[in-house]
């Protein structure tokens, strides 16, 4: 048991984070007035080469003059092996105002992919004599990224979530899939005559928690692309959730009230956890470290269980 205390992650809602390409200028309104916790104003990927000048300012613009009410605000910049990511970082601090909370850093490699946007993002705000400090989101979405997962949670004060990109995953890993996340046909156990489909993206996902848990980071699922697929989407979403995740993206509307229900702990987990806390409570009272509960053992390792529950349910409802 180590003596450190583990760090305790943002107290803000991250159930579900709504995309949009930043060169799609209609969907802004919509997407403020959604119910997703956290918005992503897109630069790179959904954003052609062509459109990357006209994306950036229609974002700094949306910035300023849309409102967001109570979301939490990001940006995805475009990649560091990209000749835009640098002017991203300079036009988004030099000219939007305080209203953005967030940068999300794709593809990131390795700690010094963190420091050297740190670095950048540092200089501007003291230059520009910003009041409210840039927070930072990553992807984890290369082989590299998974490799030192580790020391990329660990690498910024910024850094407040991390997200798996299962599409560009799956390539850099040479997965042999065209799916974005879920279930995949060859990915199976044969028995009898009968097969059990896994999850490949389990190891990934929970390496990322463990990272993120261990440096107070939100870990967060990332797209599900499929989006007709419903049932597809809750399943990973659940899976996710099991895993200790605390939401998933939104590549389409019709996704977010999906994920705001698995990442919502529903009304009948809090009352069992706020029993499981009586219990010991009683149990503590009486010198007793274990009690039963419904014919389960709970000993004050339950209590922690609990209190992830309860302490969720909180956030949400800005407890
Ligand atoms: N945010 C808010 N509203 C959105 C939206 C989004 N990301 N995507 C679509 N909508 C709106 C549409 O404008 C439409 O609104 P209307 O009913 O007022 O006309 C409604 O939702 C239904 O949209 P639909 O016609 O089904 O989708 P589409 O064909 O316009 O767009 C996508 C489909 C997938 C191209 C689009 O959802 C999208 O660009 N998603 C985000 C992609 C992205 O950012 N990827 C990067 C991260 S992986
Ligand atoms: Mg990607």
């Amino acid at each position: 048991m180590s003596f450190r205390i583990q760090p305790t992650p943002p107290a803000r809602p991250n159930r579900c984070q709504l995309f949009g390409p930043g060169s799609r200028v209609a969907l802004f309104e919509k997407m403020a007035a959604s119910a997703a916790d956290v918005i992503n104003l897109d630069l790179e990927d959904s954003v052609a080469p062509s459109d990357k000048d006209s994306a950036r300012n229609n974002v700094i613009e949306a910035i300023n003059d849309i409102d967001w009410n109570t979301k939490h605000l990001s940006v995805r910049i475009n990649g560091l092996d990209t000749p835009y990511w640098y002017r991203d970082v300079v036009e988004i601090l030099e000219r939007a105002g305080d209203r953005i909370d967030q940068i999300m850093i794709p593809k990131v490699g390795c700690a010094a992919d963190i420091y050297a946007v740190d670095a950048l993002v540092t200089a501007i705000e003291r230059a520009k004599n910003r009041a409210k400090p840039i927070a930072f989101e990553v992807i984890i979405e290369s082989a590299a990224g998974i490799a030192h997962v580790e020391e990329i949670a660990a690498a910024s004060p910024r850094l407040q979530a991390m997200s798996l990109g299962a599409a560009d995953f799956a390539a850099s890993m040479g997965m042999q899939t065209t799916g974005i996340g879920g279930t995949q046909a060859n990915y199976y156990m044969a028995h009898e005559g009968q097969k059990y489909w896994s999850d490949p993206w389990h190891w990934a996902q929970t390496a990322i928690v463990a990272a993120c848990r261990t440096h107070g980071v939100l870990p967060v699922d990332g797209p599900f692309g499929d989006f007709s697929d419903d049932e597809g989407f809750i399943a990973q979403a659940r899976r996710s959730a099991t895993l200790g995740m605390v939401g998933k993206w939104a590549i389409h509307p019709k996704q977010i009230a999906l994920a705001n229900d698995v990442f919502t702990p529903s009304a009948e987990q809090v009352a069992e956890a706020r029993e499981i806390l009586a219990a010991m409570e009683t149990a503590k009272t009486n010198g007793e470290g274990a009690t039963v509960y419904k014919g389960r053992l709970v000993d004050i390792a339950s209590i922690k269980q609990a209190e992830v529950i309860v302490k969720q349910s909180e956030i949400i409802n800005g407890g």
